[in-house]
């Protein structure tokens, strides 16, 4: 009867499976925050790619990590046709097509020796307009390299609008932007550092949002929608789930939510420790975010959840 009347349920669609791919490595590197999550070879991720479609998830979203010599105060490695991030995307686009979505995290972050979103002025504080620029440039090079969706994940004002057009004066009207519309500045980021191996040294608390504050996620929204946003995100999510609720309750476009490293980190090392039962604990978390409004849920157990949904 539980069965029955469940008002919730878990799908394989429901999930996209969020990778990160290294540059210049042979083997799969653990990620030691992130108990069975690795940064990928560019093998490793075509297969884990071709998985996930063959569990049923809707979609992988990349990350690149590129040699540490690449970095540089521009995040040239963002934009360049050849840097990591872009030959995964065409590597995944080649053994996937159109069997999963193939999206783009769009930040400046994994690129940058100083390991911020944007570019900095000379006082070495983040440049919004000038970061703009350079986001509207790596959404095309990502779009050339077979992005379906872009995921602009660097909270500054006007992303979504300047990454629209620069989509649209290439003729992209196809590539749809999944906005990170209320990113809080959050503690659970912390295994990410690792998993792309990033240089910064400070927070991000002036352009991420405050956890005290939901109101301020209204506005966020209102201004990504009207500049375009198809898709919109709440992250993290578990602590987030009434920012969630109430984003959700507010649109007609898809709502997304990123059960983020932190997250996994905690169910993971309490599991290993036998404090908690894993694969319940797993379920439970990513219903209560399903429950909560999401109708895409990025989580690292994306494949493993959906090989045991259908
Ligand atoms: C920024 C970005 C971050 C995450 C996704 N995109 C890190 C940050 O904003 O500090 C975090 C995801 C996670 O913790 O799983 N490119």
């Amino acid at each position: 009867m539980r069965r029955m009347v469940a008002e919730t349920r878990l799908h394989p669609a429901d999930f996209i499976l969020p990778a990160f791919v290294r540059e210049g490595v042979g083997e799969p590197v653990p990620i030691g925050a992130m108990p069975g999550v690795v940064q990928h070879t560019r093998d490793s991720l075509k297969k884990a790619a071709v998985e996930a479609a063959e569990a049923g998830v809707s979609g992988i979203m990349l990350f690149g990590v590129p040699e540490d010599a690449k970095k540089d105060a521009l995040g040239t490695a963002g934009t360049d046709p050849d840097g990591i991030l872009q030959v995964a995307l065409r590597d995944v686009r080649a053994e996937v097509g159109d069997d999963l979505l193939v999206m783009a995290d769009l930040c400046l972050d994994e690129f940058t020796d100083h390991g911020h979103c944007g570019v900095l002025d000379d006082q070495g504080r983040v440049d919004n307009d000038a970061t703009l620029e350079r986001y509207a440039e790596m959404a095309q090079v990502q779009a050339d390299a077979g992005a379906h969706v872009v995921g602009p994940s660097g909270m500054m004002d006007g992303q979504i609008g300047v990454i629209r057009d620069a989509l649209d004066q290439i003729g992209r009207e196809d590539v749809a932007i999944l906005a990170y519309t209320a990113k809080y500045s959050s503690a659970f980021f912390g295994p990410f550092r690792e998993a792309v191996g990033s240089s910064l040294r400070g927070d991000r608390q002036t352009y991420q949002q405050d956890p005290a504050n939901w109101r301020e996620s209204l506005r966020e929204l209102a201004l990504d929608l009207e500049e375009g946003a198809d898709m919109v995100m709440v992250k993290p999510a578990g602590p987030y789930l009434d920012v969630l609720a109430r984003v959700a309750d507010a649109v007609d476009v898809p709502v997304a939510a990123y059960q983020v490293s932190g997250e996994y980190a905690m169910i993971e090392a309490a599991a290993e420790k036998g404090w908690i039962d894993r694969d319940r604990a797993i379920l439970e978390a990513l219903t209560g975010i399903k429950r909560a409004g999401a109708r895409t849920i990025l989580t690292y157990w994306a494949t493993e959840v959906a090989r045991t949904l259908d």
